[in-house]
């Protein structure tokens, strides 16, 4: 028997499980059938997703009875794109599927927003199943029903609340992830760390070599997914469009989305972003004396040990604050930024100055200097 643990999403009529295990891949096809009708399945992977792992995830849902039709497409946030959604609209809808049809995402957070999107807007919304393959998605994409592509004008600017009918994290394909995902994947089981639980972080200060460098046994990914995953559905559960606390969850991502516009979602992988996002945050709310220097700078150490590139010095304080402003999320040109306030607490604040913003760059420029 394979090891799985099952975390609920809770959303009323719309609850879903999120089942994390290891080695389970030949196993979905039942797992689908549990909450899809039996029959055509859209099956959206990426060409290096798909070359591992298609075959196995094709066989499994067509030994459970689902007529595959398997949609590949280019890997990156390229991808990302609504001439990629209406190609795999025209696929889709060639099959003529019904609204129990299912849509089957096998990859990272770009396949899963693609295929969330394209099943949201099909038929007005057919079943949608996330099996997510980087850390990024078993931790954070592929839970809570935010699907989209972007748009010339900025990063994940159209799209639509999906919730998913099932989550399928397999961690044994993780082992094949390239070093710089999983580190990336890692800075986002950090944020969840620092805004809303102290354990986790401890245990990765313990252990967060054990996961970097493949060491960790099976027992110890399923907990550690499982664990972010129950951070992310609670959260999710008690604010699911973003009204209010889901807002945390951006911790980070203020200045992390102004980081990978300003490198053109290129020179950086969105969690290193984050996670210099994170230093900056930091930076201001020990400035506030709103957190403490002695957990800003566990939170630094942690950073450091986790994300290996060099924090973007070059950028111009002035650039950042001006893609910040811009930023969906903003408020009136005025930048929302999730604060630590502990190590498992946040809050969200509108008042942060440029001047404030300046100066916490400045430190976090010094002290990436200093290591
Ligand atoms: N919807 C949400 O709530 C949400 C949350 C966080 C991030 N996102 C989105 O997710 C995207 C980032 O996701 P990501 O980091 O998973 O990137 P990704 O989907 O681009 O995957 C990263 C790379 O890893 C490869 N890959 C995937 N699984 C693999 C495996 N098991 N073995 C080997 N290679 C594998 C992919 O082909 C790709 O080249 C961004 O577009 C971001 O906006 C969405
Ligand atoms: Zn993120």
């Amino acid at each position: 028997m394979p090891l799985t643990e099952t975390v609920t999403v809770p959303l009323g009529a719309r609850s879903y499980s999120i089942v994390v295990g290891d080695r389970i891949l030949a196993d979905l096809g039942s797992a689908v059938a549990g909450v899809a009708k039996v029959g055509f399945a859209g099956l959206v992977s990426d060409e290096i997703v798909w070359a591992r792992y298609g075959t196995v995830v094709q066989k499994s849902l067509e030994a459970s009875g689902f007529s595959v039709r398997p949609i590949i497409l280019a890997p990156g946030e390229g991808s990302k794109t609504l001439g990629t959604v209406a190609s795999v609209l025209d696929e889709l809808l060639d099959a003529r599927p019904d609204r129990q049809s299912v849509v089957v995402a096998l990859g990272g957070g770009v396949v899963g927003d693609i295929a969330g999107f394209a099943a949201a807007i099909c038929l007005r919304g057919i079943t949608f199943v996330q099996v997510p393959t980087t850390i990024v998605a078993q931790v954070d994409a592929s839970v809570g029903g935010k699907t989209g592509v972007d748009h010339p004008c900025g990063k994940n600017l159209i799209g639509a609340f999906h919730q998913p009918s099932l989550v399928y994290a397999d961690t044994g394909v993780l082992t094949t992830l390239p070093d710089r995902d999983i580190r990336a994947g890692m800075a986002e089981v950090a944020k969840h760390a620092v805004i809303r639980d102290p354990r986790l972080f401890c245990d990765l200060e313990q252990r967060a070599e054990r996961f970097l460098s493949g060491l960790a046994e099976p027992s110890e990914w399923i907990e550690l997914i499982a664990a972010n995953c129950r951070i992310k559905a609670l959260v999710v559960s008690a604010d699911e469009r973003e009204s209010g606390l889901r807002e945390i969850l951006n911790y980070g991502h203020t200045t992390g989305h102004a980081i990978e516009l300003l490198g053109s979602y290129d020179r950086f992988r969105h969690g290193e972003a984050v996670a210099y996002g994170m230093k900056v945050a930091g930076a201001i709310a020990v400035a506030r004396a709103s957190w403490s220097v002695q957990d800003n700078l566990r939170q630094g150490a942690l950073l450091d040990r986790v994300i290996t590139t060099r924090f973007p010095s070059d950028y111009r304080s002035n650039e950042v604050w001006e893609a910040m402003r811009s930023d969906k999320k903003a408020r009136s040109g005025k930048p929302r930024f999730v604060l630590p306030t502990g190590i498992g607490n946040a809050e969200v604040v509108s008042d942060v100055t440029h001047a404030e913003f300046d100066a916490a760059w400045s430190a976090t420029i010094a002290s990436a200097n200093e290591t």
